[in-house]
């Protein structure tokens, strides 16, 4: 079984972020989204993955490299544009051969990982498995309909009048069939090769496509919100560990990850958080699900609930909730009159000040 990961995209939801760096390489407790997906891979038993790449490929490929670290064998699929998820599959067909592969969004989080899922697929060999989750607000995903027997019998992208309660995960597990379908259907109204269609295109011919309900928890990343909820889940199950150096003065509660060459002084660290190596904490308050980058620089600052990405350096703001912070960034207090707010943004930046 071969894998194809998606790491291509546009990520215009991630905005400004994804104008410099591959959405799939925004960290979550300190560790890019794309190497949990990588890491589940693995472990289901995957050797051999295909990566697709897009505008990022640069910086995808210098996280990556050949995948050994992952125990994977690692090939680059460029794509010249973000025309779909089908489309990926597609232009995979080398890559692929007549072997069966496992789809993989890398922008997608499960917990538990795909293990189980794959097992069960290599036992029975539908033409397709789907994985399933039930979601409160169907009409923003793919929904599936299954039958009595759980086949799928429809899928539908994002559907004013959602048949079911369960939105399609980004895993699908595929036999061979799945180049026909990918071949034959046509581009969508907004120009891209869709999955749905590929899936809607088997069933219609008979084929067996069937599906998996995931219990544990799973996050497509797409949006800062659902980003920084990830974040909250995977720092819920982070243990205490203390490496870099916490000074006298500095309060600490509950579990919290301070990386070697790390330096916290005159602070209440309150976790769960992660504080990256080599960074600096002075005078300030970091809260609950929060994690911060290497190399980052904080005093006289207050923040929580956040994303802090290396680099970037946070000076005498309170209070910073609910954020996520690229890389290199700068927010400090105007030390000289008059008193304004002085602003140098991105596109696509969005700030939201208190007054
Ligand atoms: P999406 O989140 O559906 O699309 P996107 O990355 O373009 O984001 P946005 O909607 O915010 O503009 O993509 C899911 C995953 O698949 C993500 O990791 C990017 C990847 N992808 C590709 O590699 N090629 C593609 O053509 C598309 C559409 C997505």
């Amino acid at each position: 079984m071969k894998a194809l990961v998606l790491a291509g995209g546009r990520g215009t939801r991630l905005r400004p972020i994804t104008n410099t760096s591959a959405k799939q390489l925004v960290p979550i407790a300190n560790k890019p989204v794309l190497f949990y997906g990588l890491e589940a891979l693995r472990e289901a038993g995957v050797r051999e993955a295909g990566v697709i790449v897009g505008d990022t490929a640069a910086e995808v490929r210098a996280a990556v490299g050949d995948g050994s670290r992952f125990g994977l064998r690692v090939t680059y699929i460029p794509q010249e544009a973000p025309l779909g998820l089908a489309h990926c599959v597609l232009i995979a067909r080398d890559f692929l051969g007549d072997d069966d592969f496992v789809v993989y969004l890398g922008d997608n989080f499960i917990v538990n990982g795909i293990a189980g899922f794959v097992e069960t697929f290599r036992v029975s060999r539908p033409d397709v498995d789907i994985l399933l989750t039930k979601v409160p607000d169907p009409s923003n995903f793919g929904v599936a309909e299954l039958d009595t027997a759980g086949r799928v019998v429809g899928v539908a992208e994002k559907p004013a009048h959602p048949v079911s309660d369960l939105a399609i995960v980004g895993v699908y597990l595929c036999t061979p069939r799945m180049h026909e379908a990918v071949r034959a259907i046509e581009p969508s109204a907004r120009g891209e090769l869709e999955i749905t269609d590929a899936l809607r295109w088997l069933i219609d011919r008979g084929a067996d496509v069937r599906s998996h309900v995931i219990s544990g928890y799973w996050k497509d990343t797409g949006r800062v919100e659902d980003m920084l909820e990830c974040n909250r889940m995977v720092l819920e199950t982070v243990a205490h560990r203390v490496s870099g150096r916490v000074c006298a003065g500095t309060r600490v509660s509950g579990r919290v990850v301070v990386e070697e060459g790390a330096e916290v002084s005159g602070s209440h660290l309150v976790g769960p958080l992660v504080i990256g190596a080599g960074t600096r904490v002075r005078d300030s308050y970091v809260g609950p699900f929060t994690s911060i980058g290497a190399n980052c620089e904080l005093s006289h600052t207050e923040i929580e609930y956040s994303i802090v990405m290396e680099r970037s350096v946070i000076r005498g703001v309170r209070r910073i909730q609910d954020s996520l912070v690229g890389k290199d960034v700068t927010v400090a207090l105007a030390e000289c009159a008059p008193k304004a707010h002085r602003l140098v943004l991105g596109d696509h930046s969005l700030v939201r000040l208190d007054r």
